[in-house]
């Protein structure tokens, strides 16, 4: 697995956190694995993360501040080795707009991460603090049974 899109809806609450704790923790494991997040909707493209997204990133230790919303593009199922989604939502835009033969890149991130309870990183947009907070920690779980199942490059 060299690279790893994630993707949500509006590409500014829940892939640019999951994206940012990818990037340090994979970075952290000694892990070379090229990360980015794009949304299915394009409502936000060319905005920063969601101001409530940015400040928990921050509380956790993770850096969602570079982060510029963009589109899904067709290019991506070239370019990545893994496309993930947040929910089923999602799972099945991002399946509509597949081509055939990249089908077995695309999964839900949390069961792709090897996690059988819960499936969904849930949309925190219209939530409060402690939803903004789950998303952290399912991004944190998600991304360190990735870890676990990777082989290191040491
Ligand atoms: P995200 O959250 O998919 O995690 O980035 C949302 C962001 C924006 C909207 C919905 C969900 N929206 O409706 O604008």
């Amino acid at each position: 697995m060299k690279s790893i899109l994630f993707v949500c809806l509006g590409n500014i609450c829940r892939s640019p956190v999951v994206e940012a704790i990818a990037r340090l923790e994979f970075q952290r494991a000694g892990l070379d694995v090229y990360v980015d997040s794009a949304g299915t909707a394009d409502y936000h493209v060319g905005e920063q993360a969601d101001a409530r997204s940015r400040a928990s990133a921050q509380r956790a230790g993770y850096d969602a501040e570079p982060h510029r919303a963009r589109q899904l593009s067709a290019d991506d199922f070239e370019q990545f080795d893994a496309v993930l989604a947040m929910d089923n939502r999602n799972l099945r835009e991002i399946l509509s707009r597949c081509p055939p033969r990249h089908r077995g890149k695309v999964a839900l991130f949390l069961r792709h991460a090897g996690i059988a309870s819960p499936l969904e990183v849930p949309d925190p947009y219209y939530g409060q603090d402690a939803d903004f907070r789950r998303v952290i920690e399912l991004g944190r779980m998600g991304v360190e049974k990735m870890i676990a199942a990777l082989p290191t490059t040491a």
